[in-house]
């Protein structure tokens, strides 16, 4: 376990990062007043409930009640635990996290980090001088690196022989330790030990600030094994790692997108092309570690593989990865290059402008999917298309709730067609809902349902039912509560005068009126000020008639897949999808 974080480092840490920017650079926002909003990324909606206040430094939407400080953002945003959001935060402040000392103070890996700095250090440099270096060069040379690309990618040349590195690095029984720990050397029995990289390239692979923590080497020329890379080791995991991404970011300003490649040389060549923003798994199958990383840093991913066989097996693995991950704003796609290319080969072939025609006009993920799936079953004919559907369900079950998962349902009931099959809804996905955030009390708001939110509302302030355009129809909704809010706001509608206590008190003796006292007894713990509460009735209001269009719209899918639905119900359905639609389309556009 590492040690703890102090506290007044936190505090040190909020007091340099500034909550406008570090939402901005995730979510952009609009000044207003003299706040900030956006639409809310934590629910869908139309219009911007999202503030983040600077004079704060806390966000607060009153539609869905998420709300918190950076590091509180980031958790839920970025997805990460409390530690990484900190380290995330101080990396960007260009702070150092300290950690309080005493017996569970974590492992020092910084004599690590050293060493392989060092050892990165000796292979460039024999790379202009050691006696064979020629040999290295020329090799670069005829695979059509520039000295430029080199060095920023700080390659490298290991000589041969069995004990350079040791040589130079390991005097001393400490270093020869920290050579064995980061993988540096071989050791096939004890008291035997030689360098693992040996006559090879070295390409350093580096970690989110730059620090090597592996390598991987080529050979020159052929033989095997093509490349050796480095084993895992305290601090490399190859299933995390992305080769390229801290050059990607060193490079570029804004990252508007990442294509993930197979090789080094892939990132190295693109990159000596102008395209900057290549990275490479490192011989791994794409992890949700990756996809984590990939969509922490971009909003746009596009997966490249060879166009054979074994390259679209991998692009499907890749896709199935991805899709709990396929928040709304996300994008993923595939590029399949023709058989026998790969990026490097290819972007020395056509240059630049191709290759990214190529890129821009790769294939959505959504195509992707069911163009793979159409061609496993027969489309014309009815027990195909069901067995579509068989196969595409629990793939779409496995996007995280929101309307891209929505359109991609009404995709395959449209395929499918809806007359003649039913397509109930899977479950829905709750696992990309706002986390509970540091503090329980928070944690216990943030979880409030709409119905529950309203009615806290109108109990803290009864006015709120003279708002204008109250919803007052809501069909044939159900909804645990929903009975409750109905009554309640009929009263405060035609009672304005009405106080809590006597409004609570039309319940009293019915099953309702505990209910009613606990929240109220309880309500003064909500965090939204005077002001914003309006906003948030009608975020809540807003929200309840979303959920109640969704319910009737899985309720009139059902009936016009059983046939038993009429004019009239396909009218309202129609009316109900387009409407949908428009809602993404809007998103789309301010994304
Ligand atoms: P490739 O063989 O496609 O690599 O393997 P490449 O970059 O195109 O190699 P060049 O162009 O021949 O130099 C893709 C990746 O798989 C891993 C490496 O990470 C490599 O970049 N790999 C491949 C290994 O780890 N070991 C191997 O022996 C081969
Ligand atoms: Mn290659």
């Amino acid at each position: 376990m590492a040690g703890k974080i102090p506290a007044h480092f936190i505090d040190e840490l909020l007091n340099r990062v500034d909550i406008v920017d570090l939402i901005n650079s995730r979510v952009p926002l609009k000044k207003a007043g003299k706040d900030y909003q956006a639409c809310c990324p934590f629910h869908n909606e139309k219009t911007p409930s999202f503030t983040v206040s600077r004079e704060k430094q806390f966000y607060h939407c009153f539609g869905c009640g998420a709300h918190g400080t950076a590091i509180g953002f980031l958790m839920e945003y970025d997805n990460l635990g409390f530690v990484d959001s900190i380290e995330e935060l101080a990396g960007k402040a260009g702070l150092e996290v300290p950690r309080e000392g005493g017996s569970d103070s974590g492992p020092d890996y910084r004599p690590f980090y050293d060493t392989l700095e060092q050892a990165a250090r000796f292979y460039q440099w024999q790379l202009r001088k050691h006696p064979d270096a020629g040999k290295a060069v020329n090799y670069l040379k005829q695979r059509g690196l520039t000295g430029e690309i080199s060095v920023d990618f700080g390659i490298g040349y290991a000589p041969p022989g069995w004990d350079n590195l040791i040589k130079q690095l390991g005097q001393g029984d400490k270093q020869l330790e920290r050579l064995r720990v980061t993988g540096m050397i071989s050791e096939p029995e004890a008291d035997k030990c030689y360098d693992r990289f040996r006559d090879r390239i070295m390409f350093p692979i580096r970690n989110h600030r730059g620090q090597t923590i592996a390598f991987g080497g080529r050979i020159l020329g052929d033989g095997k094994p093509k490349y050796l890379n480095s084993p895992e080791t305290p601090i490399f995991h190859k299933g995390k790692e992305l080769y390229g991404l801290y050059e990607a970011r060193k490079a570029l300003r804004k990252i508007e997108r990442l294509l993930v490649v197979e090789g080094y040389m892939d990132v190295v060549a693109l990159a000596q092309f102008g395209i900057r923003y290549a990275v490479a798994t490192l011989g791994t199958a794409t992890t949700a570690e990756h996809l984590e990383r990939l969509f922490r840093t971009t909003n746009e991913v596009i997966f490249c593989f060879d166009g054979d066989r074994a390259g679209r097996d991998a692009g499907w693995k890749a896709l199935e990865t991805a899709l709990p991950h396929m928040r709304d704003g996300r994008e993923a796609r595939f590029l399949f290059l023709p058989d026998g290319e790969d990026p490097d080969t290819l972007v020395r072939k056509e240059g630049r402008e191709t290759f990214e025609q190529r890129i821009i006009h790769s294939t959505p993920l959504s195509s992707f999917l069911f163009d793979k799936l159409e061609a496993e079953v027969d489309m014309d004919s009815l027990g195909g298309r069901a067995r579509l559907a068989e196969l595409a369900k629990p793939l779409l079950a496995k996007l995280p709730t929101g309307l891209f998962r929505e359109m991609m349902q009404q995709r395959l009931a449209k395929k499918v067609g809806l007359e003649t099959h039913q397509l109930g809804n899977p479950p829905a996905n709750d696992t990309h809902k706002p986390r509970p955030p540091l503090r329980k009390k928070q944690g216990a708001q943030q979880t409030l349902s709409p119905i529950r939110r309203a009615i806290t509302l109108l109990l803290i302030k009864p006015e709120l039912g003279q708002v204008a355009d109250i919803p007052t129809e809501w069909r044939d909704f159900r909804a645990p509560g929903i009975n409750l809010l109905s009554q309640l706001l009929e009263i405060v509608r035609n009672q304005p005068n009405l106080r809590t206590a006597q409004i609570i008190e039309r319940w009293r003796g019915k099953p309702e009126y505990s209910h009613l006292e606990k929240i109220w007894s309880t309500a003064t713990e909500l965090p939204t000020p005077e002001s914003g509460m309006e906003m948030e009735f009608r975020g809540a209001l807003q929200r309840l008639v979303e959920q109640q269009h969704e319910q009737e719209t899985t309720q009139l899918l059902e009936r016009v897949s059983t046939g038993d639905a009429s004019e009239q119900e396909k009218q309202r359905l129609g009316q109900l999808l387009s409407e949908k639609q428009k809602i993404a389309d809007l998103r789309r556009r301010s994304d």
